[in-house]
């Protein structure tokens, strides 16, 4: 079984970092970490060349993330929260995935025939709401073929407690690993 997981933070060793080391700590399978502030990627310029052929044009990094997207079976959104929303790194990758929309609704096809399981962590310092992150992931897993996302989790107060030593990011981190191995053993 394959994971994805996209993170949005510029922090390597911060509250989203530790986190997902620990998620992977506890994960089966093959798992690709993409860093949004890292990756070589644009974001999609909507020159619309989707909308004619299957594909996008832009060769960069978003053709191997497009590649593993294909075989992968779970996704993870990781990110976060600025103003209320993920961050803009991980936004400018996620343009990238207007490629998936356009075949459906241009071409008529459907690009990632593979069911997805999908799931999402934020992490915020305790200012506002996540609402608006957490409908921004679940429309980008959406997009990327999860047909069953597990509840957010949310690390909402790292302004006072690191999202390390948050007991509900932790149990929500084990729920996200048994949501993950369940599609594995639900299939034999
Ligand atoms: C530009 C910016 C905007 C932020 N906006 C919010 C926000 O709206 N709500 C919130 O709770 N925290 C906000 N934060 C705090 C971060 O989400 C928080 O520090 C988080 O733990 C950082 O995670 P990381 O260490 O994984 O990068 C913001 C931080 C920055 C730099």
């Amino acid at each position: 079984m394959k994971t994805l997981i996209l993170n949005g933070s510029p922090h390597p060793n911060g509250d989203t970092a530790k986190l997902l080391h620990r998620l992977v700590e506890q994960l089966e399978g093959e798992y690709r970490i993409y860093n949004a502030y890292t990756a070589k990627l644009s974001p999609c310029m909507d020159c619309r060349a989707c909308r004619k052929q299957d594909g996008c044009v832009i060769q960069d990094e978003m053709q191997e993330i497009y590649a593993y997207l294909t075989e992968c079976d779970h996704i993870l959104i990781a990110s976060p929260v600025y103003f209320s929303e993920l961050t803009g790194k991980l936004l400018d990758l996620a343009s990238r995935l207007q490629r998936y929309f356009n075949a459906r609704v241009y071409l008529g096809k459907e690009p990632l025939s593979k069911p997805k399981r999908g799931a999402i962590l934020l992490v915020g310092g305790g200012m506002g709401k996540m609402e608006k992150a957490v409908n921004t992931a679940t429309i980008l897993l959406h997009q990327m073929q999860c047909q069953t996302i597990l509840p957010p989790v949310i690390s909402a107060h790292t302004d006072c407690v690191p999202a390390i030593e948050d007991p509900i990011a932790c149990e929500g981190i084990r729920q996200i690993a048994a949501f993950f191995h369940a599609a594995q053993d639900s299939l034999g």
